[in-house]
């Protein structure tokens, strides 16, 4: 498979960047003419992946969030979501659909599961005290609609 195109990105995990990271990862993937659908699940993947940076890797603390879109002769794209933050010990277990190590702020424990759903392929790798990767792989099936309007025909008469 040969990559066609490449973004990097590099933010804070501050909350007010989540949405910067969605949207800059759906712009990216745009050029592969998905859905509105698919640019929903790609955007609420992300969503996901990098909220689980801020709220569990950093937990008590600022820190980088490493963020690589590669795109694919396939018309697939690769997201890799890295952090340099705590760790998951056990990462099966932190799978499973209702699992969470934060019960007392309401988490649900979906976000895995909900990254899962939207996209063809998961993969974490997560080494406790140093970091965790996700990788979430996604082809995009069918082309997208363009919005196009028809212009109103006048109701009015003369
Ligand atoms: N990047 C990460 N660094 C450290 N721990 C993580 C990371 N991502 C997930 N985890 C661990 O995996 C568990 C499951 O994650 P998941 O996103 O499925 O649920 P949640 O974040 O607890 O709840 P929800 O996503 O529904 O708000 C988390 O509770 C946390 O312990
Ligand atoms: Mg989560």
């Amino acid at each position: 498979m040969k990559t066609l195109n490449e973004m990097k990105l590099t933010i804070e995990s501050r909350s007010v960047n989540e949405g910067f990271a969605r949207g800059a990862v759906a712009l990216f993937s745009s050029q592969l003419d998905p859905t509105v659908e698919e640019i929903t699940e790609i955007k609420t993947a992300v969503s996901e992946a990098v909220t689980n940076c801020i709220v569990h890797a950093y937990k008590q603390t600022i820190g980088l969030i490493y963020i690589n879109a590669k795109i694919f002769d396939d018309n697939s794209i690769r997201i890799k979501i890295r952090d340099k933050g705590c760790g998951i010990d056990n990462i099966k277990r932190a799978m499973e659909p209702s699992f969470t190590t934060d019960p007392a702020s309401e988490r649900a424990g979906l976000g895995f599961a909900i990254m899962s759903a939207f996209t063809d392929n998961i993969k974490v790798y997560s080494s406790p005290g140093k970091g965790t990767s996700v990788l979430l792989c996604k082809k995009i099936k069918s082309k997208g609609q363009k919005i196009c309007r028809q212009p109103e025909t006048s109701k009015e008469t003369s």
